[in-house]
């Protein structure tokens, strides 16, 4: 993402042609542009001028950030508030890091991150917000908003955003009804991260570009019948420490081609669920499992159809390795470590 540092004579040549302003264009672009001033409080690299890093300085109040910047790194400071104005200067502003403050919705005035509009990625992870906040930019591509008390995440505030690929909402409190339809319609989602809020089941209405969904530690329990057949893509899902239990999984939940980890641990399952033919990695320690049932992973049990399995965990349940049965090996070959 950063440009690539120039070796330190070439660097020394820039600075040296830029003075008596040849008008060359060299080195890379960000370079050739006029350099932009630095908030007094901040520092912006000679070798990534667009670049203000203001974060570790105990600071109360946003600085006005001047012209041309287009990364700003406010993190580990002491703002309680984003006053109007200070971001006027760079509507284009791409990044913006604002983790581990004392942020409150309240104090972050209307017209100054929503204006965002080129903004690409936003963390305003370890604050204390009640509500999302979300830039009206088409170009996002990052949001993390973890480790806050926000409650709800209505529907509509992430349209458009073609390119969003990943979003964090973990350590919330978000419950079901309040991210209900919050993720539809998003073309690049890859990454949703909700685990440790107060969700009663997996978020719907997911885009089907999706690869990777992490839920765990919530109040989930029971995953609908077709929920992954609505998701080709998805190869990781972690649901552990949640209220799984048989009851709440309908046959063949977790039998899809494209899953390759599954975390189940921590739930209240008494059985191992049928899985995939392409699953490596299943953690299923510290449930309520009494038996080893084959047919989990291989419904017939030949030299050309054998499960993917490589990991596979079952400590912490009612099973020792003498409650596999005898054509579990020939069933699970791959699997090099199976913990009891
Ligand atoms: C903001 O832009 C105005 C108008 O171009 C300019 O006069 C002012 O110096 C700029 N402020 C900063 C902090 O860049
Ligand atoms: C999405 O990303 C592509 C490729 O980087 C870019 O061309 C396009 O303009 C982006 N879309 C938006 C709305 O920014
Ligand atoms: C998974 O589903 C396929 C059909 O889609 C079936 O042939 C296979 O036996 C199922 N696997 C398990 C372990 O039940
Ligand atoms: C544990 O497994 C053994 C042998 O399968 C069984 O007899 C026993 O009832 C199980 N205990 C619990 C608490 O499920």
């Amino acid at each position: 993402m950063f440009p690539i540092r120039l070796p330190l004579m070439a660097a020394l040549l820039g600075i040296v042609l830029s003075q008596y302003d040849y008008g060359y264009d060299y080195g890379p672009a960000e370079v050739s542009t006029p350099t932009p001033r630095c908030s007094n409080e901040c520092e912006c690299p000679t070798h990534f001028p667009t670049a203000m890093y203001c974060n570790d300085r105990e600071l109360k109040v946003v600085p006005m950030v001047p012209t041309g910047i287009k990364y700003v790194y406010l993190q580990n400071n002491l703002l309680t508030e984003i006053k109007a104005g200070v971001f006027d200067n760079v509507t284009d502003l791409r990044w913006l890091i604002l983790d581990n403050n004392e942020l409150t919705n309240g104090k972050i005035e209307k017209g100054t991150i929503d204006k965002l509009t080129k903004l690409e990625k936003l963390y305003i992870n370890f604050n204390k917000l009640t509500e999302a906040v979300v830039p009206k930019s088409s170009a996002m591509e990052e949001l993390k908003l973890m480790g806050n008390q926000i409650t709800k995440f209505p529907g509509g505030l992430l349209t458009g955003m073609e390119n969003l690929t990943s979003v964090y909402l973990s350590k919330n409190q978000l419950t079901s009804d309040g991210i209900a339809g919050a993720f539809k319609g998003l073309k690049s989602l890859v990454l949703l991260d909700v685990s440790e809020n107060k969700l009663k089941k997996l978020p719907t209405g997911m885009p089907s570009s999706l690869m990777m969904l992490y839920a765990d530690h919530n109040e989930i329990e029971s995953i609908p019948a077709s929920y992954l057949q609505k998701l080709p893509a998805l190869e990781y899902l972690r649901v552990s420490y949640n209220q799984l239990k048989d009851s709440g999984l309908p046959a063949g939940v977790f039998n899809v081609s494209s899953l390759v980890e599954l975390d189940l641990s921590y739930n209240k399952l008494g059985s191992i669920p049928e899985v995939g033919p392409n699953l490596e990695h299943l953690y299923l320690q510290v449930n309520e499992i009494n038996k080893f049932d084959t047919s989990s992973f291989c419904k017939v049990v030949s030299p050309v159809s054998y499960s993917k399995i490589r990991d596979l965990r079952l400590d912490g349940n009612n099973l020792t390795a003498h409650s596999m049965p005898f054509e579990a090996a020939q069933c699970l070959p791959l699997a090099t470590e199976i913990i009891f």
